[in-house]
């Protein structure tokens, strides 16, 4: 089955379950400044689940579902094994005081065992901690469908989970294994943390559930990485096609980096020293230097951007409307880090100071920090953010600007 099917398999089964479908937001929320990419499903929905909007009213429905573009980069460093990625789609299905555990616990059995004709590994349930009670009951749903199932309990580090930034709805989770790996998760919310971490019950109980469509596709298609799904298979054969060295650590990275950042450059992110910028100028620098391994000659990395486009742009229309524009961003951005980095590395060479090499050479401190860890050495952070923290009051002090507390 390929991913399309996939994605729309799981879509159809919500609609005929009554949920309606919600096109993919932004990845840059609109309204979650806390935060600077959309990392899940539930965030374009976080405030139906704290009764501040009427679901009913908006959606035209309790319950829905959608295939949510997501962006999280805190793994960054994992890219490259079987699984790991800065950009997934997540499946899900949500529901704002409508079910509850049975319903949803029901259609993902069903789903994922009839629908995908997947076997499930065991699944695992929130076995209690910190003054919140273990989840009973949806151990006992588990059981009553399936009494051989295999039911883990773990703490709230696995099975408990949000919010998203620095407050919101939360909850106990049930997650489903299969072929050795978490594929899907569903988050029974029915906290509300706020800033200083306190928990207080919700007055409406809601379901999110999300579930990578990359890792979907990887178990059902029976390959043995995400990169070897159909979703990925387009965008490595073009890296190979301009590559003179074939490194597959290589190829996963720099097809992971330019696919991420192409979403994030059709949503409108332009690379920069700040915020989203600095992530995406990370991510194609990263690229970049992983695509000079592979013997990428300069300047042909906007190839790997349009094999992305061509294979999202039916699904994600905003990568067809914004395909010149992504392609020169990615090319500018690789001019622009060529012309630094060779006098950058002239420059570490000489042991010149990572905050030199940010400021004068774009270098950003985790490149400097991969660069230093290949030649065995290492890179004093803490001094690093000493300085940049000091030379941001500098200049916010020279710009007149006054602190905001
Ligand atoms: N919101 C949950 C997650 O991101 C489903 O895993």
């Amino acid at each position: 089955m390929q991913s399309r099917e996939i994605r729309k398999q799981f879509l159809d089964f919500f609609k005929k379950q009554a949920h309606v479908i919600i096109p993919s937001a932004s990845l840059v929320p609109k309204n979650d400044p806390s935060v600077l990419f959309t990392t899940a499903g539930m965030q374009q929905f976080k405030s139906y689940y704290i009764s501040k909007a009427d679901a009913q009213k908006d959606l035209n429905s309790l319950n829905v579902a959608s295939s949510q573009k997501c962006v999280r980069t805190s793994d960054i460093e994992e890219v490259g094994d079987k699984s790991h990625l800065t950009f997934f789609e997540m499946l899900g299905n949500f529901s704002f005081g409508g079910y509850w555990k049975k319903e949803a616990i029901e259609y993902a059995h069903e789903l994922i065992t009839k629908d995908f004709g997947l076997k499930i590994d065991f699944i695992s349930v929130f076995g209690g901690a910190d003054n919140i009670p273990e989840d009973k009951e949806s151990a006992d749903i588990w059981k009553s469908i399936d009494s051989s199932i295999i039911i883990k309990k773990f703490g709230r580090e696995d099975n408990f989970w949000g919010p998203t930034g620095e407050e919101g709805p939360c909850g106990p989770t049930t997650e489903i294994y299969v072929g050795g790996i978490e594929i899907w998760n569903i988050v029974f919310n029915e906290y509300y943390q706020s800033r200083d971490k306190e928990l207080t019950p919700l007055k409406i109980r809601g379901v999110d559930t999300g579930m990578g469509l990359e890792r979907l596709t990887f178990v059902t298609q029976g390959v043995s990485s995400a990169f070897e799904t159909d979703l990925f298979e387009s965008i490595i054969k073009r890296i190979k096609d301009i590559s003179s060295v074939s490194e597959e650590k290589a190829e996963r990275i720099v097809s992971d980096h330019i696919r991420t950042s192409v979403f994030m450059i059709a949503d409108g992110v332009i690379a920069s020293n700040t915020g989203r910028g600095y992530i995406l100028r990370r991510l194609i620098r990263r690229a970049v230097r992983y695509a000079d391994i592979l013997g990428i000659a300069p300047g042909e990395l906007f190839h790997v951007a349009r094999s992305v486009i061509l294979k999202y742009r039916d699904i994600y229309p905003e990568l067809a409307k914004s395909s010149e524009r992504i392609e020169k961003e990615i090319l500018a951005e690789e001019n622009k880090f060529r012309k630094t980095l060779r006098e950058g590395l002239k420059q570490f060479e000489k042991g010149v100071d990572s905050f030199i090499l940010f400021t004068t050479y774009g270098f950003p401190i985790e490149l400097t920090e991969e660069i230093a860890r290949e030649k065995g050495g290492i890179v004093d952070k803490d001094k690093f953010y000493k300085q940049l923290k000091e030379h941001q009051e500098l200049s916010r002090k020279s710009s007149g600007q006054k602190f905001k507390k």
